[in-house]
C-alpha cells in the first residue's frame, strides 16, 4: 500500500490535522456534509468564519472513508484556514489531488473535499443571510417591538 501512495498522503492519513467538530448551531459556523455514492464514504467539514473579515479562522473535519479521503480532508482544512471565503471557493479537487499525487482512481476522494468546502461555505452564507444582523448598542433603537 505504502508504495502506491505519495508520502504526503500517508503522512496526512497517519497524522490527520484538524479532526473535530464545531457547534453547528453557532452563527459563525458553516458545515458541509457530503458523500460519495460510489463508495459510501462520508465527509463532514466545518468552518468558523470571522464575519467582519470573511476569513476562515478555524476548519475541522471528520471523515468516514478511505485513506485518500482522510488525507484530502486533512489537507483541505489546512489549506482553507486563513483564507477568505472567495479564495477557499477556488480550491478544486484537481489542486488537492495534484498536491497529494492521488492516482486517477482516487480522484473522487479529493472531489469529496472540494464538495465539503463548498457545502460548508454555502451553509455559513445561508445562516448569515437568515440571521438578524449583529448590531451594536447604537443600533438598539431599531430593535423591533412586538405590538398587539
Ligand atoms: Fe471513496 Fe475514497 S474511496 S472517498
Amino acid at each position: 500500500l505504502s508504495r502506491s501512495y505519495d508520502p504526503k498522503v500517508i503522512e496526512h492519513f497517519e497524522n490527520p490535522r484538524n479532526v473535530g467538530t464545531l457547534d453547528r448551531k453557532s452563527a459563525d459556523v458553516g458545515t458541509g456534509l457530503v458523500g460519495a455514492p460510489a463508495c459510501g464514504d462520508v465527509m463532514r467539514l466545518s468552518i468558523r468564519v470571522d464575519p467582519a473579515t470573511g476569513q476562515i479562522v478555524e476548519s475541522v473535519f471528520k471523515t468516514f472513508g478511505c485513506g485518500s479521503a482522510i488525507a484530502s480532508s486533512s489537507f483541505a482544512t489546512e489549506t482553507i484556514k486563513g483564507k477568505r471565503l472567495e479564495e477557499a471557493l477556488k480550491i478544486s479537487n484537481r489542486q488537492i489531488a495534484s498536491e497529494l499525487k492521488l492516482p486517477p482512481v482516487k480522484l473522487h476522494c479529493s472531489m469529496l473535499a472540494e464538495d465539503a468546502i463548498k457545502a460548508a461555505i454555502a451553509d455559513y452564507r445561508k445562516k448569515q443571510a437568515a440571521a438578524p444582523r449583529a448590531q451594536g448598542p447604537a443600533a438598539a433603537s431599531t430593535t423591533q417591538e412586538a405590538s398587539g
